[in-house]
């Protein structure tokens, strides 16, 4: 059982908003000037991955009151519950483990008393025998040729954690050429057919429920174009594999049991790139390479669960994602990394984050009256400086921001790595500390600007600063590496959603659009007139009947 504490009702969460008023007028730069200590203070290294949380507004004081916060909502007993496989998802009736899906140590995991270690290792195995026997060539499609393109049919979490994984290592990706088919609009799949060849091509039907509207109806456009290529049903089998919790639905489907990939419901769809659903990944970079992926996440899974809170990665990155998120009142958080491979990693936490604490009602089925989770959003650097940082420098709304970068580069090009690096420090100091009246009027006069013409441009180039980031300097992107990153952010969602008190393992909120969708449907098979909805999507409707 997790509890159900409201926040703010905590002594923690009155002396923080005491706190918050002596810290607000406080500028990064005075607080940089009273503390020579500061950077070795607010910063932790966990293996390659150095967390620098330094120019955040925070002092010693704050961080004691954010950890006694995470005490006082009995953080320590969920984790613990959570690993040990309790029904922490209590509105679905399901325990939370995709901490087992990489548990390297192979310790027993528990889930309804039963032990799910030898589950978990059978599935890798199946994985890694068929992910060897395709990338050697040794699978072979119907006229007996290798599989040279994949194609993952899947969409939400079993699309957004395999696309980005396989963008963020692409350095370390094989001959196989890898296609991710999402969206239900029939261009993303009849575009991708139209690149590869139905001898060569592995289709993987990606769907925990395999019930999906979008992913079933592509996987049935996939099957049919397969099919019209002049390949026989029993060919399906060299061709089709599935990555599901249902074996009912996809035995219907037609697809072979052994080419069944399972998992369990235990793993959330958003956290089960760890899962079978990883298949694309290890067909695309080496089941070894996935192995190392499982081990830097179950690294950073340890680290989470036994290091006390002031040198916790996840805990310090989610008390401070609160104390802007509830004292400052900041709506949205970017992360934004220094690394091209890696430019799908916002997009994947914003399903990660989003679909896990974008809740209104707390744990004792209460609505609440505090902000709960953020609005994730970004892209990587340098290209976001020249679209929306402008607003995070010298718009009126704080935006908190993740940096992310690594010091070593896959593709050493030059001066290249040199000239990002630079930006990624400089964009940090620069919203940090702004640049002052004084500094403006100084620049402005050596560039021989008269008295008038400063009064009148110096307030467009003054930089406030104050603006807060996280450094997340990594040595390089591996793997190992990948997987630690991606379970840091997890479970700094999954502390957050304790704190606010909030059930962070169902998404109740997309089933709505998803039965009006089915309502809706045969309306548009037919001619006749709609009328059994508001004025506005009968006229809606209507319109496109007649236009389409
Ligand atoms: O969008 C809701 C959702 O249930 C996600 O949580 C999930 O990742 C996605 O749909 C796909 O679901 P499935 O894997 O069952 O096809």
């Amino acid at each position: 059982m997790l509890p159900s504490t409201d926040f703010t009702t905590t002594n923690a969460f009155k002396y923080l908003t005491d706190h918050y008023i002596d810290i607000a007028p406080k500028s990064l730069r005075e607080l940089f000037a009273a503390d020579p200590d500061r950077f070795s203070k607010f910063s932790i290294q966990f293996e390659e991955i150095l967390l620098d949380y330094s120019k955040n507004r925070i002092d010693d004081e704050t961080i004691a009151l954010l950890i006694q916060l995470a005490k006082e909502c009995g953080v320590k007993d969920a984790i613990e519950a959570m690993f040990n496989g309790e029904k922490i998802n209590a509105t679905e009736g399901r325990e939370v483990l995709h901490t087992a899906l990489r548990n390297r140590s192979n310790t027993p995991v528990l889930a309804g008393g039963k032990d799910v270690m030898p589950d978990v290792n059978a599935v890798l195995q199946h994985m890694k025998e068929f992910s060897n026997a395709v990338i050697s060539g040794e699978w072979k499609g119907y006229t007996g040729k290798p599989i040279t393109d994949v194609v993952n049919i899947g969409i939400g979490g079993s699309d957004l954690g395999p696309v980005m994984v396989t963008e963020a290592l692409k350095a370390y990706k094989n001959h196989l050429n890898l296609h991710f088919v999402s969206n239900v609009d029939g261009t993303h799949i009849a575009e991708t057919l139209k690149t590869v060849n139905p001898e060569t091509t592995l289709f993987l039907i990606a769907s925990k429920t395999f019930t999906t509207q979008e992913t079933m109806a592509n996987a049935h456009t996939a099957r049919n174009w397969f099919l019209e290529s002049g390949a026989v049903e029993a060919d399906v089998a060299k061709h089709f594999a599935a990555l599901s919790t249902n074996a009912d639905a996809v035995g219907k489907f037609g697809i072979d049991t052994a080419n069944m990939f399972g998992f369990w419901d235990w793993v959330g769809g958003r956290y089960s790139l760890w899962s079978a659903i990883g298949l694309s990944i290890a067909l695309s970079i080496g089941f070894d390479n996935f192995e190392e992926l499982l081990g830097g996440a179950h690294a950073m899974d340890n680290h989470f669960r036994n290091t006390e809170f002031e040198q916790n990665v996840p805990v310090i990155l989610a008390l401070i994602g609160i104390w802007y998120n509830n004292f400052f009142e900041s709506e949205t958080e970017a992360i934004l990394p220094y690394d091209q491979y890696m430019h799908r990693f916002a997009a994947y936490f914003q399903q990660g984050d989003m679909e896990s604490n974008g809740k209104y009602v707390d744990r004792n089925g209460k609505v609440v009256d505090y902000s709960t989770g953020p609005v994730i959003w970004g892209e990587p650097g340098t290209n976001g400086q020249h679209a929306f940082y402008q607003l995070i420098h010298q718009g009126t709304k704080l935006i908190p921001c993740d940096f992310i970068a690594p010091a070593q580069t896959h593709n050493p090009v030059g001066e290249h790595h040199t000239l990002l690096l630079s930006n990624f420090f400089a964009q940090t100091e620069a919203l940090m500390n702004g640049k002052t009246e004084e500094e403006v009027v100084a620049e402005l006069k050596a560039q021989g600007k008269s008295e008038e013409e400063i009064k009148v441009l110096a307030p467009f180039k003054v930089f406030e600063g104050n603006r807060p980031t996280n450094s997340i300097l990594v040595k390089k992107i591996t793997p190992h590496t990948l997987g630690a990153l991606i379970a840091m952010y997890e479970h700094k969602i999954f502390v957050q959603g304790i704190i606010w008190n909030i059930y962070s393992f169902d998404q109740w909120g997309v089933e709505l659009g998803k039965q009006l969708a089915g309502k809706i449907l045969p309306e548009l098979r037919t001619e006749d007139d709609v009328t059994t909805h508001d004025a506005s999507t009968n006229g809606l409707i209507n319109q496109y009947k007649a236009w389409r």
